[in-house]
């Protein structure tokens, strides 16, 4: 298997951390990026990696800037060569009724969920149409799919992320880059922990697996489809929510 230079954009949170341990199992050079404000959890994250047996990098960037992104890609590909996986994963909730909702409330989800999609893509789409080869997971969420009570920010945020999928996979294929999203179901991380007790055993009792998923069901599908062998994969989404939603 060809070794890849992968980013993962909130690489050192819930989902990001599994998805950085299985390319890195797989022998890629991967990149964990981190909000420049929690360097020192970041690096006590790559310690704790290291105890585990791997070695990663880690960068600082704000994915919901343009120009830090730009940067953040420029010292990537200066120190360890061109990016050739990327993983959208950072992403946030601010959960508020409609009614509730502030304008920063709004922002900060579409900003941090939505345009980092566009800040760090832009950054390596072209680098991977020249080469001939790129693998770009979107990590969207069921709540993009099927909407979600308190969440009109981050609904609107996770389903826009599918759409640009769609776009892009239809600019790429001839050059053989796949996008793809994959949208995960109430997945075990600090996110659903910081949830409310009862709101969170609610909305499990409805899981028809009956529990919520693992960081690795996750972790898996995304390894998967940034295989060598998964390029006539692209534009589509893949759900993994213990079939909380179904759809086709
Ligand atoms: N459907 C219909 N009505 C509901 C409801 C629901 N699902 N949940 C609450 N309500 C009702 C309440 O019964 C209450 O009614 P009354 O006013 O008649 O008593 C009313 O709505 C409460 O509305 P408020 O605006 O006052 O809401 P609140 O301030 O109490 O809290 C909330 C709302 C913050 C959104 C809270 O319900 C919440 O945190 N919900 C969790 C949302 C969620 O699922 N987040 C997912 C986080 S994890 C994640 O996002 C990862 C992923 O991708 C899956």
């Amino acid at each position: 298997m060809t070794k890849r230079v992968a980013l993962v954009t909130g690489g050192t949170g819930g989902i990001g951390t599994e998805i950085c341990k299985r390319l890195a199992r797989q022998g890629h050079t991967v990149v964990a990026n981190y909000l420049p404000a929690l360097q020192a959890d970041a690096e006590s994250w790559q310690q704790q990696m290291k105890a585990d047996g791997l070695e990663m990098h880690i960068v600082p960037g704000d994915v919901s800037s343009f120009q830090s992104c730009a940067n953040m890609v420029q010292d990537i590909e200066s120190r360890l060569g061109p990016i050739d996986i990327l993983v959208n994963c950072a992403g946030i909730t601010k959960d508020k009724t409609l009614r509730k909702m502030t304008e920063d409330q709004w922002f900060d989800v579409i900003n941090i969920n939505l345009n980092s999609v566009f800040n760090v893509t832009r950054q390596v789409v072209e680098g991977m149409t020249g080469r001939g080869f790129g693998r770009i997971v979107n990590i969207s969420s069921v709540n993009g799919q099927r909407g979600q009570f308190g969440q009109a920010n981050y609904s609107a945020a996770k389903a826009g992320m599918h759409g640009f999928t769609m776009a892009v996979a239809q600019e790429t294929a001839a050059k053989g880059v796949t996008v793809n999203t994959v949208s995960p179901g109430y997945t075990a991380t600090a996110m659903t922990d910081a949830m409310p007790e009862d709101v969170r055993n609610a909305i499990v009792a409805q899981i028809p697996a009956g529990r919520m998923g693992s960081t690795n069901d996750i972790a898996f599908v995304v390894a998967m489809l940034c295989d060598e062998e998964a390029g006539y994969i692209t534009g589509a989404n893949i759900p993994v929510n213990g079939g909380l939603f179904t759809s086709f």
